[in-house]
């Protein structure tokens, strides 16, 4: 009895075995994968391509949402990342369709599999961000790619197609168009702190940033419009984000607590579309939010900062920063730098607040990144979830943000708040630039009033 037993323990075992080893083979070859029969699918003019031309597209018989897709062949045998919002309940199996070649005329239309990765970040909201994954089949040259449930009966009109970004040109060296990107998640609500927008925009130009990224939900009319001045000089990309027309997104950070359908109008995929938007053009990016500034205490600019930081940490590409609160209650005495001009503009003088919270550190204390996009393969808001070489928590007194708002710790008294005139140094050039700023975008006083 018991001899018998085991021999079909093993004959099960076997069999197991033989199962896990069939499904490792068909992970370990995709970039051969063609997948039969292939859809028979006869694109029209009218239909072919339908690219997609909004941000947040809905994937056609599913929960899902598609973002941006683009190539990355990091990863072993996988080519293509398409960013989504899907819904964690109904996750099923999907196929990657591949518009092969330029011209709708003279394209193959082919699969692969897809593995849809979900961010470990979901703080119990419904929907998650995803990479969902492909290979490129054989003897394609994809231009666009969107995803398919199974089965599924193709009919040209309900496809919305995705171009493939990131296609480097062969043989061409990379050369960063950026130094630095400040990737900036999120405008929600009818935020309107023009002052506090526009004075660190500044400031980052002063530091060597060469583009700020901000994805718009919604913003004041003021802020709008500096906004839009910022667009138009080229400084600034705004990538509109309309998620509150697709879900109910929450405005907090965790589900239990705030509700809704996505974490704080999904800030996490945002971050991430930014960093792979970033990660051809730019050495760096900064992730941070626009009342925050990532501030180097001992050189004059990012670039200097970082060439040392880099020199030191060769393989690091996740530079953790940490935040420090300058509460907007508490003002300068002198005043300095309440300036008339500014006083019929909304928002906070970052200028009149240079007393510095200590960070209570019983508790977490969360820190921004300087990353090098090409080394970051999933990231979360304080933290990167996946990522390739080295992390650094970068020395207090080489960087830290500076950031203008309400107390953290409200009942500190001043006496235990730090003096910290750190921005007070670039004032020669940052209050012009911040006037010349408002009144391109006719927000300066004497401006409106003449
Ligand atoms: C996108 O395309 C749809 C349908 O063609 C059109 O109705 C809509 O206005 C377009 N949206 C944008 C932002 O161009
Ligand atoms: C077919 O392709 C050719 C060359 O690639 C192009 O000139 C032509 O406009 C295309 N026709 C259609 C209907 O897309
Ligand atoms: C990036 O920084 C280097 C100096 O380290 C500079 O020579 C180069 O012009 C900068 N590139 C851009 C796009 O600003
Ligand atoms: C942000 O989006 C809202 C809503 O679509 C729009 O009214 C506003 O003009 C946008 N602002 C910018 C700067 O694009």
């Amino acid at each position: 009895m018991e001899k018998a037993k085991g021999f079909k323990g093993n004959l099960f075992f076997l069999f197991i075995a033989t199962f896990i080893f069939i499904f490792i083979l068909s992970l370990k070859t995709p970039r051969t994968y063609r997948s039969t029969p292939q859809p028979r699918w006869a694109p029209t003019p009218a239909t072919c391509p339908l690219v997609s031309n909004t941000t947040i597209t809905p994937l056609q018989n599913t929960q899902h949402f598609l973002v941006s897709a683009y190539m990355d062949q990091r990863v072993d045998g996988l080519d293509v990342r398409i960013i989504g919002i899907f819904r964690r309940d109904s996750i099923q199996p999907l196929q990657c369709f591949f518009n092969c070649g330029s011209r709708c005329n003279n394209s193959a239309f082919l699969t692969s599999p897809t593995t849809v990765l979900q961010h470990s970040d979901n703080f119990g909201f419904p929907f998650v961000t995803t990479d969902a994954m492909c290979s490129i089949p054989k003897d394609c040259h994809p231009t666009h790619v969107t995803l398919l449930t199974q089965p599924h009966t193709l009919r040209g009109s309900d496809l919305s197609w995705l171009p493939i970004r990131n296609q480097k040109t062969n043989g061409k060296e990379t050369r960063f168009k950026f130094n630095f990107t400040v990737c900036v998640s999120n405008l929600f609500g009818d935020y309107n702190n023009v002052l506090q927008v526009a004075q660190a925009l500044e400031m980052y130009r002063l530091l060597g940033v060469d583009r700020v990224v901000i994805y718009n939900t919604s913003s004041g009319p003021e802020l709008s419009r500096l906004l839009h001045s910022y667009s138009q000089e080229g400084f600034l990309e705004i990538v509109s984000w309309p998620i509150d027309k697709h879900l109910n997104p929450s405005r907090g950070w965790l589900f239990s607590q705030f509700g809704g359908d996505l974490h704080y109008f999904g800030q996490l995929t945002t971050l991430n579309e930014c960093i792979y938007r970033s990660m051809e053009r730019s050495r760096y990016v900064l992730l941070n939010d626009i009342d925050e500034i990532i501030m180097p205490y001992q050189h004059n600019d990012l670039m200097s900062m970082m060439n040392t930081l880099q020199r030191q940490q060769p393989n690091t590409g996740v530079f953790l920063i940490e935040n420090h609160i300058f509460p907007k209650k508490h003002f300068e005495p002198s005043g300095r730098f309440h300036l008339p001009q500014w006083n019929g503009v909304p928002g906070v003088n970052i200028l009149e607040h240079v007393y510095r919270e200590d960070p209570d550190r019983n508790i977490y204390h969360p820190h921004k990144m300087i990353v090098q996009p090409r080394m970051v393969e999933q990231t979360s808001v304080h933290e990167v979830l996946k990522h390739f070489g080295e992390r650094y928590k970068v020395p207090l007194e080489v960087c830290r943000i500076i950031h203008v708002r309400v107390a953290l710790r409200g009942p500190l008294p001043l006496e235990q708040l730090h003096e910290d005139k750190r921005l007070w140094d670039f004032h020669e050039k940052l209050i012009p630039n911040v006037d010349g700023a408002l009144q391109r975008a006719g927000l300066l006083r004497s401006e409106r009033e003449s």
